[in-house]
């Protein structure tokens, strides 16, 4: 009986904290405009790359200025359909959104005292926990491994599709363990990197893709040992997992550099 209460409550505050409206402010942001203005990326849009920093955001008059939504760029650049942006390929905000945002202002931007304290949810980046300076130094090594793993397979690949038969056998082995390896850092290093990142649609695909086709280069490593009895088999896979090393390093690509490669 006392479990069942618990889960109730617990239940309960979760709908509560789901109702906050700064949290849906931040739900509507990380959807709508974090591809361009994420803390991830090297190169924000217009240098502006803390759009998920309520807590910030909220002391910064150019962009947020509390009680007046017809004087805080922000809300009169999405009002206008100036953000995001017309021609890019961003979906226009739905007006019920821009609502939202509006009443969170007119409201005087309110901010959970637990975001502030830097407790969770909001600033994301501003905590200073043991996940965050781990995924600090994933974010470091993440951009490096990746190249082996990128490198290696396609090099793999066409010499397999391109090169005579004999005498390339070794190179498509030890490419292959060479390249498997490196999948398998850049998955774990790019997973913890993303305990950090915000989330977003670009971020989903770019993971469990990037999970699988390390699953695959293993699978290859395997695989190698019955290259001769079955070419084909091996040929096919070979390539469907370099295709998927290049869609994973596209998408990689875009949560760096935004939607635009640049
Ligand atoms: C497809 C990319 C893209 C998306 C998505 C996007 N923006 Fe922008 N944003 C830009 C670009 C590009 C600029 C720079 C424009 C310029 O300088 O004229 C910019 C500039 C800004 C600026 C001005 C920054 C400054 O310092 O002057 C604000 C504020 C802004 N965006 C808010 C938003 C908001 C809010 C959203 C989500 C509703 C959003 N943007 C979504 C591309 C984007």
């Amino acid at each position: 009986m006392r479990l069942l209460l618990a889960c109730f409550f617990m239940l309960f505050c979760s709908v509560v904290t789901a109702e906050e409206p700064a949290g849906q402010v931040l739900k509507i942001l990380k959807k709508r405009c974090v591809a361009c203005h994420g803390s991830v990326l090297a190169h924000p849009k217009g240098k502006f790359g803390h759009i998920t920093d309520l807590p910030r955001l909220v002391t910064e008059p150019q962009f947020l200025v509390p009680g007046k939504p017809l004087e805080s760029e922000m809300f009169l650049l999405m009002s206008e359909a100036e953000m995001p942006p017309r021609k890019s390929s961003s979906a226009p905000m739905p007006k019920a959104e821009i609502k939202v945002i509006e009443d969170w202002i007119i409201a005087g931007t309110p901010i959970p005292e637990d975001w502030l304290a830097g407790a969770g949810g909001g600033g994301g980046a501003r905590t200073s926990s043991w996940r965050v300076v781990l995924a600090g130094w994933m974010g470091k090594l993440h951009p490096f491994v990746i190249h082996f793993p990128i490198g290696l397979i396609v090099v793999v690949a066409l010499v397999q599709g391109f090169c005579h038969k004999e005498r390339t056998s070794g190179m498509i082995r030890y490419g292959l363990r060479f390249g498997a390896a490196g999948a398998v850092g850049a998955a774990m290093t790019g997973w913890c990197w993303a305990l950090s990142v915000d989330a977003s649609e670009t971020l989903t695909r770019h993971r469990w893709i990037g999970v699988a086709t390390a699953i695959l280069c293993v699978g290859l490593v395997i695989l190698e040992k019955y290259r001769q009895q079955h070419p084909r088999w091996f040929g096919v896979l070979l390539w469907v997992t370099t295709i998927l090393v290049l869609i994973v390093g596209h998408l990689g690509g875009e949560l760096v550099h935004g939607p635009f490669f640049g």
